[in-house]
């Protein structure tokens, strides 16, 4: 890092999710989203745990704020249980989840810290799920309803919003691969349900310009470079497939108002995709979802090295011994994130860019002085950051980091077995203890 110079206005942050960490499943009028119900369905969650209670977050706020004050942050993203706001999905609101995230942006305020809204990270309400959810053009709509509720009571407040955390995620992992909520394994719903999600975004960038004037609007996207197992044709081409599928889908329409052409043609060939125009992409979808945005939110984690499995299709391959990945079994691959943000700001030319999420899971136990010697993880942030100084120094504008994550918490399908956090949390007793990496 000392390599490497930041700007001087480069906003240092931290992340979490709502129902990653608030718990309070139940409480003060919250519905139920897609993930209670997920967590809820036996074999869904790899320790069988669900998030009711998760970090208590919803209770422990304020000291949680102090941690981050104490870390010396100066921004914290965070998440929007829409649940929490518009209980059913749509219609009527809930005063008290709005006064939840009200009383939460004046208290980071008042700590110097700023807030950095997500407006959804994952948690739909079960209620449009069970009418469609993502696959029906009807949620994109009650999602920019529920966005119009919260820009209006946050928006003199809030300068920086993001619409969605990773559409590809939630479109592959939710409907294709069935592994997060709401497990359905259907690759053409999983598409529609892409659609559905990045023109909600369009949709609500216009409404944030409205009720949030001045702010930035942005979206995050993972990204994942692709890189080819071997030089062979058939593995290029399906490292190719790969980045279309991940990467090109989701940041074409946004800064292209297109899909890539090679990755239609590839789904119309598995069938996943009726033709190259299918229906649920209506005149005017395309320039609605290239809306101008003021920044791009890139989460990076590592890369994949892809393969070609007997048909052909992308297969991920694993390069390197068990000791170089974190608890997740992925790779450290700190040069990723430097490629990934050339490679996005040479090819797309966002005005401006955020890491709003990198981070490493790995558990260290607690030395008897009670330090918690996290080496692995201060390892994996320090090369990381000196891949996003790399970046600057190349030209890419840069303008944040965020640390995923602030706190352990519930890893979705993983439960609470991988620890992100900065600072460890004891989730019988709720006790938070920075670890080395905190400090
Ligand atoms: C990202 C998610 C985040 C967290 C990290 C590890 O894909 O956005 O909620 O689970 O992975």
């Amino acid at each position: 890092m000392t390599d490497h110079s930041f700007p001087n206005d480069f906003l240092w942050g931290v992340a979490t999710s709502a129902f990653q960490i608030e718990g309070g499943a139940r409480e003060e009028g919250r519905g139920e989203s897609i993930w209670d119900r997920f967590a809820a369905t036996p074999g869904r969650i790899a320790d069988g745990a669900n998030a009711i209670v998760a970090c208590d977050h919803f209770h422990r706020w304020r000291e949680d704020v102090e941690l981050m004050r104490w870390l010396g942050v100066g921004a914290y993203r965070f998440s929007i249980a829409w649940p929490r706001i518009v209980p059913q999905g749509g219609g009527a609101t809930n005063p008290a989840g709005l006064d939840f995230y009200d009383a939460l942006v004046d208290e980071l305020l008042a700590a110097g810290i700023r807030p950095f809204v997500t407006l959804y990270h994952w948690d739909l309400p079960q209620a449009l799920d069970d009418r469609g959810g993502w696959a029906s053009r009807d949620t994109a709509e009650s999602f920019v309803q529920y966005v119009d509720v919260v820009s209006r009571r946050l928006g003199d407040r809030v300068r920086h919003w993001v619409t969605h955390n990773e559409p590809w995620c939630i479109a592959c992992q939710g409907h294709e691969a069935g592994a997060h909520a709401p497990g359905r394994r259907d690759p053409a719903e999983s598409l529609r349900a892409a659609h559905h999600l990045l023109l909600s975004h369009g949709w609500a960038v216009d409404v944030l310009r409205r009720n949030s004037p001045g702010s930035e609007v942005g979206i995050v996207h993972i990204l994942v470079p692709t890189e080819p197992a071997t030089d062979c044709a058939a593995d290029r081409e399906a490292a190719r497939e790969a980045d279309g599928a991940m990467n090109r889908w989701y940041l074409d329409p946004i800064f292209r108002a297109r899909y890539p052409e090679d990755a239609v043609a590839d789904r119309v060939r598995l069938g996943h995709l009726e033709s190259p125009r299918p229906s649920f992409i209506r005149e005017g979808d395309l320039r609605a979802i290239a809306a101008p945005i003021d920044f791009l939110g890139v989460n990076y984690y590592s890369r994949a090295v892809v393969g070609a499995d007997g048909a052909g299709r992308p297969v991920a391959v694993k390069v390197v011994p068990a000791s170089e990945q974190t608890d997740m079994g992925w790779e450290v691959f700190p040069r990723g994130l430097r490629d990934t943000l050339l490679r996005v700001a040479r090819e797309y030319g966002p005005a401006k860019i955020y890491i709003t999420e990198n981070g490493a899971a790995y558990t260290d136990a607690a030395h008897a002085d009670g330090r918690i010697p996290d080496e692995r993880r201060v390892d994996y942030l320090r090369e990381h950051l000196a891949a996003a100084g790399e970046a600057i120094a190349e030209g890419v504008p840069l303008a944040g980091y965020f640390v995923w994550s602030l706190l352990d918490n519930f890893e979705w399908a993983h439960g609470f077995a991988k620890r992100f956090g900065l600072v460890e949390v004891d989730f019988d007793t709720q006790r938070r203890r920075p670890r080395e990496s905190a400090h």
